[in-house]
């Protein structure tokens, strides 16, 4: 008998996952089969609110799928589908756009960042007087929201609420005038934040996470670290949601990996794919040896018989994950000692993450070579959370008073 809580969790078709995807959430999702009901799907809905490529998209979500697959999740043992194949996620997204505070999608800050980060990849794109006209138009929003603040500060100096309380006429006007000002300020600045070119799907990317997970009814998420913040806004969607509607959703919380913050090989920023600092699970040996040449380690270290600081060093951390308890306390020693190189330490560090992703790299080559093990798998996943999905949308849909059953009902 499996715990009654479900699983619920999902990965973006964005290319390679990397070792950091590994040992932060899909090891735990492999684990979480043997005893939860797991729902697991590869978010293709969700990649598509940043600028893509239509032509690799599926390609990339096969892969995505193909690459849990050899990670160790059975299909057999959870439910593995695309997101998109299973339509309830945008139609339940939209029902849950409607108890959603902008409030609270404002203070996301995966969505500042991206929308921040976007902003920044144009304006280097642009050159000569492309470049000067947006740089113009940044500083022309920037400085008219200014001007704006001063007056609306007048505004509200001027704002008595004892000297208008017998005429409501000049009152009304005067917080009319008031309020305008604010969404022109607001509109300006959205300029400077890189947030009047993003899209409303980016925006709305937590809400679409939220009816993921809600739409299983799951309690349980197994991902990164960095996805807090989206699990916070899933459990305030659930909780307007109950409060206004009934009790239909649990509450979910995050279940840690092994390894919940993996930093990436500049040994300054998590591992992750855009930042270009990782090694993919189906990384090949000679790939993984070079990924680590250049990799960060302990800073004291500048020649090879500085005695070093492994406690310090994001090497002999991913040491602790892929080497075992021996190799790890012999690296340790002779590192303080300096009777090893980070040169050979890195070596040493490839061949053990080599050794731990043989295994993997050939469960990919042999399901790309029958990719309909991938495609039927995919099929029957479908199916089974088509079924989950549609007992939470006509539950949905009955305590929100859409839907045809409703009308039956009259
Ligand atoms: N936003 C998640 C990430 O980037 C992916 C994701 C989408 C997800 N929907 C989800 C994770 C639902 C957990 C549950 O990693």
């Amino acid at each position: 008998m499996k715990d009654q809580q479900r699983v619920f969790s999902g990965i973006q078709p964005s290319g390679d996952i990397h070792i950091g995807n590994y040992l932060g959430a899909i090891k735990k999702w492999v684990e979480l089969t043997a005893t939860h009901e797991c729902v697991y799907c590869v978010v293709d809905d969700h990649a598509i609110t940043v600028d893509y490529d239509v032509k690799q998209l599926p390609s990339r979500t096969f892969e995505g799928v193909l690459t849990t697959m050899a990670c160790g999740l059975d299909p057999d043992r959870c439910a593995l589908f695309v997101q998109s194949h299973v339509p309830e996620h945008t139609e339940l997204t939209w029902l849950f756009n409607t108890v959603t505070p902008l409030g609270s999608l404002f203070r996301m800050t995966q969505f500042k960042d991206k929308a921040r980060n976007a902003l920044q990849r144009a304006l280097d794109k642009k050159q000569g007087g492309a470049r000067k006209t947006a740089l113009h138009e940044l500083r022309r929003t920037g400085m008219g929201a200014l001007a704006l603040c001063d007056e609306l500060r007048i505004d509200l100096e001027a704002l008595n609420p004892d000297a208008t309380a017998d005429n409501p006429m000049a009152l009304q006007e005067q917080v009319m005038r008031i309020n305008d000002r604010m969404g022109t300020i607001l509109q300006q600045l959205q300029v400077g934040l890189g947030v009047a070119d993003a899209s409303c799907g980016l925006f709305d990317y937590p809400v679409l996470q939220a009816a993921d997970i809600l739409l299983y009814k799951a309690s349980l998420v197994p991902v990164g670290e960095d996805q807090e913040q989206h699990l916070e806004l899933c459990r305030e969607v659930a909780e307007r949601f109950n409060r206004k509607f009934g009790p239909v959703f649990p509450m979910a919380t995050r279940i840690k990996g092994e390894a919940p913050r993996i930093l990436g090989l500049d040994g300054n920023q998590k591992m992750s794919k855009s930042l270009d600092n990782y090694i993919g699970v189906l990384d090949e040996k000679d790939r993984i040896i070079s990924r680590l040449k250049p990799a960060f380690t302990d800073p004291a270290r500048l020649r090879r018989d500085d005695p070093g600081h492994p406690e310090v060093c994001n090497i002999y951390s991913l040491h602790k994950l892929f080497s075992d308890g021996a190799t790890c306390a012999r690296i340790d020693e002779e590192c303080r000692r300096g009777t090893i190189g980070c040169f050979d330490c890195k070596n040493q560090l490839a061949t053990a993450i080599d050794t731990h992703l043989a295994p993997i790299r050939e469960r990919a080559d042999h399901l790309r070579a029958h990719p309909s093990i991938v495609l039927e798998a995919l099929a029957t996943g479908r199916d089974r959370a088509g079924q989950l999905a549609g007992e939470t949308m006509r539950e949905v849909r009955d305590a929100m008073g859409i839907g045809p059953q409703a009308l039956n009902r009259l």
